[in-house]
């Protein structure tokens, strides 16, 4: 006899990750590689944070604080919610799995959209729940007309990106609102927002609003896109008393570690330094979709910190030789196929060197394959 694991593991697809086996974050750091594969922030944390990891670090003896209470009251303050709304996690991503153990299970359903961030399907074939993929449209953003048709009394949970990954496309704040108002009261809608302060038409702070309306709404947002935090882990969660109870009742009471928490605190100190950056990549990915639309190629209107940009006609036949081209100049960037786009290819914006090397090696892979 063999051990036999839980049945849902083998529909559980799992996570690939964009930086190349075996390859740790400083070995990418002191390498000429540019890892344009994960939807990094390319500036190193600040300096104040570094130093308040190190502050942190001489009491790592001790477990760290379960609530995070400086964490949740500094967000809580700087959102204008209160601090029993604001949950902490280790990254969005874990919300995403505490909502599907809490949420779901067989004979429940889920809704998204597809293509969307590659962590959605991993919820429904946790749990045996069913899962909706709804098709973006044409202009490869969400149909959320089609989302709403496919909710029913199973529905537990239906989830948004907003900007999407990995399509960079984004909904107007007015859309999501209507949205929202028409979704069903016992529907636990997941606005995820990992991406939001990238996005130029309209003020973050619009979805927060809605949680005062809609107990069942709530807004993920990270600290690994625009903080530079990638690597501590940490994400939060706006909504409902409930949701945070629901998500605190089935993971480990520890999840934030006590440096994730104290960088966090400080970051949200920096917020003029980190809107400049935030403003920096904005403008780099101007230059990017301009460097790609002078190759000829078309990209989606993205209002994230990626681009996502159709290889042609024959995309899909010369996608994986693109993704090799650029891999052998140092580029890593995620081939659209393994995002559920086929024929695509998502590149993170890095520094405006690694931008501009992206640019011409694309190029010549397009002129050696395309
Ligand atoms: C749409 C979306 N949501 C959530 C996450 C997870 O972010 P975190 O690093 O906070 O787990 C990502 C990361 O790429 C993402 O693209």
């Amino acid at each position: 006899m063999t051990v036999r694991f839980n049945s849902h593991l083998t529909s559980i697809p799992g996570y690939s990750p964009g930086v190349p086996k075996g390859h740790s974050a400083e070995d990418v750091a002191s390498s000429n590689l540019a890892q344009l594969a994960s939807n990094e922030s390319p500036f190193a944390p600040l300096p104040e944070v570094v130093e308040a990891i190190t502050r942190a670090a001489k009491a790592m003896n001790r477990y760290p604080d379960p609530a995070a209470t400086r964490l949740r009251q500094r967000l809580a303050d700087r959102h204008e919610i209160e601090p029993g709304q604001v949950s902490v996690a280790n990254g969005s991503c874990e919300f995403l799995l505490a909502a599907a153990e809490a949420l779901l299970e067989p004979g429940a359903e889920i809704v998204y959209a597809w293509p969307s961030f590659s962590m959605y399907p991993n919820m429904a074939a946790m749990t045996g729940a069913r899962e909706i993929r709804v098709p973006l449209k044409e202009d490869q953003t969400h149909d959320l007309e089609a989302m709403l048709a496919e909710i029913t009394a199973a529905t537990q949970i239906v989830i948004v990106c907003n900007p999407n990954n990995p399509t960079g496309t984004y909904i107007p704040f007015a859309e999501i609102a209507d949205f929202v108002e028409r979704v069903p009261d016992h529907v636990q809608i997941i606005l995820d927002e990992a991406y939001i302060e990238f996005q130029v038409y309209d003020d973050p702070a619009n979805s927060i609003d809605l949680l005062k309306r809609h107990p069942n709404l709530v807004l993920l947002r990270t600290f690994s896109k625009t903080h530079s935090l990638a690597g501590l882990r940490v994400g939060y969660a706006l909504g409902s008393p409930a949701f945070k109870a629901a998500v605190e009742a089935v993971r480990q009471p520890f999840s934030v570690n006590a440096l994730a928490q104290a960088a966090a605190v400080e970051a949200l100190e920096h917020g003029d330094v980190i809107q400049r950056q935030i403003e920096t990549q904005i403008a780099e990915r101007v230059r990017v979709e301009s460097g790609v639309a002078d190759l000829g190629l078309r990209a989606t209107d993205s209002q994230a910190n990626f681009s996502w940009i159709s290889l042609g006609d024959n995309g899909a036949e010369i996608e994986d030789a693109v993704v090799g081209s650029l891999a052998e100049a140092e580029i890593v960037v995620r081939a659209g196929k393994l995002l559920g786009g086929p024929g695509w290819l998502r590149v993170s914006y890095g520094t405006p060197e690694e931008n501009d090397r992206f640019v011409a090696a694309l190029g010549e892979a397009i002129k050696a394959h395309g």
